[in-house]
């Protein structure tokens, strides 16, 4: 299927789930992911971008005084979150966009968010590099993702399920994000895995002279 399909098709999965998703995600939120919304969030200073911001289960943990953009390729995603946005009188500026070709300059935001979203992202590698690009020289990059498990026996379970979940909604379970990150040479300054190494979440500066890019997998 050539990739514009195969990226139609995978927003409209969006789209559909968009309902049902807030409910899923709570259970995860819940019993899984042991607070990383506010593990991230409250890292964010500045100028914040989160990209693939989903229907903005994140916006309620923000601190106050940030300038925040989301952008978002499910039209129903985002009109969640503007809904979401306005019950709790966030202003954010909330734009459709693709995260890996995002529309702002290099170096536009002093922080930038991803939760739960590279794992469903078609090219993680190219996200992660719009995500180094907008930021600034110095800035933060937060990320939280379900991840390759540490345990073989998990993994095996995961090569399984992607058998279906990648085919159905483009939703992948052995990613490492963190390989891009530090293929960018950027300093991990903290980071937490947990749940049999399924869950990873990481605070990472751009360092503040870029050297010739680096080599992946290290
Ligand atoms: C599992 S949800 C996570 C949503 C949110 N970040 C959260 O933490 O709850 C994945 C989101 O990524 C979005 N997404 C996937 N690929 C995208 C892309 N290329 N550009 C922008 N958004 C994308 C989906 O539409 C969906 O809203």
């Amino acid at each position: 299927m050539p990739q514009a399909e195969r990226e139609e098709r995978l927003r409209r999965y969006w789209d559909k789930h968009a309902c049902s998703y807030d409910r899923q995600m709570g259970f995860f939120d819940r019993h899984v992911f042991a607070g990383s919304r506010d593990w991230v969030c409250s890292r964010a200073t500045g100028r914040v971008l989160e990209v693939a911001i989903g229907t903005g289960l994140n916006l309620a943990h923000y601190p106050d005084g940030i300038q925040l953009t989301g952008v978002e390729w499910s039209p129903v995603m985002l009109d969640i979150a503007r809904h979401r946005a306005g019950q709790l009188g966030r202003a954010v500026d909330l734009r459709h966009g693709d995260a890996q070709a995002l529309e702002f300059p290099d170096a536009s935001f002093d922080t930038v968010v991803c939760t739960f979203s590279l794992c469903a992202i078609p090219d993680d590698q190219k996200a992660v590099q719009e995500m180094a690009r907008v930021l600034r020289p110095g800035g933060l990059l937060l990320l939280a993702d379900h991840v390759e498990a540490s345990s073989w026996l998990a993994r095996a379970a995961q090569a399984l399920i992607e058998v279906a979940s990648v085919p159905a909604g483009g939703e992948h379970f052995r990613r490492r994000p963190i390989r891009h990150v530090r293929a960018l040479e950027f300093t991990i300054e903290d980071r937490d895995r947990f749940k049999l190494g399924i869950v990873e979440r990481l605070a990472a500066r751009k360092p503040l002279h870029q050297g010739p890019p680096g080599g992946e997998g290290r």
